[in-house]
C-alpha cells in the first residue's frame, strides 16, 4: 500500500461519532457527531453511547466522503479506534469498519486511540524528531510518553485516580456548570483571578499526577462556607474560583513536563487530548517552550478533542514506517494500554 493512500478513519470510542478521510498525511475531512444527551446525566452513560453510535455512523461517513469528495472506491483502508474505551461503543465503529473494509475488500485498520491523540498535533505536518515527549490530558486518561523512535512510546507517567479532564468535569459539577466542564470553566477563569485560593497541588514520585485531592479540597472548600457565603461567592466570585482551580491543575501539569523535559533532554513537546485546548495552559506551555529554547506543538482545537483524523493520521504514520499486515482484522480491546502495539 503507497504512503500517500487515502484512509478513512473512524472513532466511536467514548460519546462522539466521528469519521475523516486523510490523504497523504492531510486531512480532507473530519466530521462529528456529538451526543448531547448526556449533560442531563452529568457523564457519559455507556448503553446510551452505543445506541447513538449505531444511528449515527453511516451520516456521519457518509459526510465525511462527501465533504472530501472522495468515493467508496478510492480508499486504499479503513482505520478504526480499537480501545481503549467503552466496550458497547467501541464496537459500532469496529462493527461498521470491519464490514465496510471487508465489503471493498481493502485492509480494516486497528489504531490505539492513545496512540491517536499522541499524533494529533503533526495532522498535515512533518514528524517531529525523535526522542519527544506527549503528554496526554483527556478526560479518560492523563499520561506522559516519550516517544523513542518514530513509534516506540514508553509511558513514563500517569494519573493515580482521576484524569485531568475527569478533574474539570467533577469541578464543573460542583458548581452547577454542567458536562463536559471543561470549556465552561476555561472560559470562567479567563476573568478569575487565579490567586483568589490556593488549592492544593500534588506533586509525586516520578511523573505519576493525581488529581483526586485537588477535587476533594474545592468540595471542602465549598462546604466549608456554608450556605449563604457559597450562594454568594456562585453569584460573585465563581469566575476566580474557576481560576484558582484551573491554576492548580495547570501548574501540576506544567510542572511534571517543565522536570521532563529537563530529565530527558528533549528538544520537542506535544501536549494533545480534550484539555489541551484550555487556553491557560495553552498559554503556560507556550512560555515553557519560549523560556526553555523547546518546541512546543498543540492541536489545532478540532483535533484536541477525540476526532476521526487523528485515527486514520496514526494509520498513515504505522504505514509510512511499512507497518501493514500486523494491523489487519482489530478486535476490540476495551483496556488497551499506551505503546500496546495496536
Ligand atoms: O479528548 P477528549 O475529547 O475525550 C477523551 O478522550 O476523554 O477530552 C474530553 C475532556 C473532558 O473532560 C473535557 O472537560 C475536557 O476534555 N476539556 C477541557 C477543555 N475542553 C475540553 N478541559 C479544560 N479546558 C478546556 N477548554
Ligand atoms: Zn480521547
Amino acid at each position: 500500500m503507497p504512503n500517500d493512500s487515502v484512509i478513512l478513519g473512524i472513532e466511536s470510542s467514548c460519546d462522539d461519532t466521528a469519521a475523516a478521510v486523510i490523504a497523504n498525511g492531510k486531512a480532507l475531512s473530519s466530521e462529528m457527531a456529538s451526543q448531547r444527551i448526556h449533560a442531563r446525566f452529568g457523564g457519559v452513560v455507556p448503553e446510551l453511547a452505543s445506541r447513538a453510535h449505531q444511528r449515527r455512523i453511516v451520516p456521519v461517513v457518509r459526510a465525511a466522503l462527501r465533504k472530501a469528495n472522495v468515493a467508496p472506491s478510492d480508499l486504499a483502508a479503513v482505520a478504526v479506534t480499537r480501545g481503549p474505551g467503552l466496550a458497547g461503543s467501541l464496537l459500532v465503529g469496529l462493527g461498521f469498519a470491519r464490514a465496510y473494509a471487508f465489503g471493498l475488500g481493502i485492509p480494516a485498520m486497528g489504531i490505539n486511540h492513545l496512540e491517536g491523540h499522541v499524533f494529533s498535533a503533526c495532522i498535515g505536518q512533518e514528524l517531529p524528531k525523535s526522542p519527544w515527549l506527549c503528554l496526554i490530558v483527556s478526560g479518560g486518561h492523563t499520561q506522559l510518553a516519550l516517544v523513542e523512535d518514530g513509534l516506540t512510546l514508553r509511558p513514563l507517567g500517569t494519573t493515580r485516580d482521576d484524569a485531568a479532564g475527569e478533574a474539570f468535569d467533577k469541578v464543573a459539577r460542583l458548581l452547577d456548570l454542567g458536562y463536559p466542564g471543561g470549556p465552561a470553566i476555561d472560559r470562567l477563569a479567563a476573568q478569575g483571578d487565579p490567586n483568589f485560593h490556593a488549592f492544593p497541588r500534588a506533586r509525586l514520585a516520578g511523573y505519576d499526577f493525581s488529581f483526586s485531592g485537588l477535587k476533594t479540597s474545592v468540595l471542602y472548600y465549598l462546604n466549608g462556607l456554608g450556605d449563604e457565603k457559597r450562594a454568594a461567592l456562585m453569584q460573585r466570585r465563581l469566575p476566580d474560583l474557576c481560576a484558582a482551580f484551573q491554576e492548580a491543575v495547570v501548574d501540576m501539569l506544567i510542572d511534571a513536563l517543565e522536570r521532563a523535559m529537563t530529565e530527558t533532554g528533549v528538544r520537542e513537546v506535544h501536549i494533545v487530548g480534550g484539555v489541551s485546548a484550555n487556553a491557560r495552559l495553552r498559554q503556560r506551555a507556550k512560555t515553557l517552550g519560549e523560556t526553555c529554547g523547546v518546541r512546543i506543538r498543540m492541536p489545532q482545537p478540532a483535533y484536541c478533542m477525540d476526532n476521526a483524523a487523528m485515527i486514520a493520521f496514526a494509520a498513515h504514520v504505522r504505514l509510512a514506517a511499512g507497518q501493514t499486515d500486523a494491523l489487519d482484522h482489530p478486535v476490540m480491546e476495551p483496556n488497551l494500554a499506551l505503546g500496546t502495539f495496536a
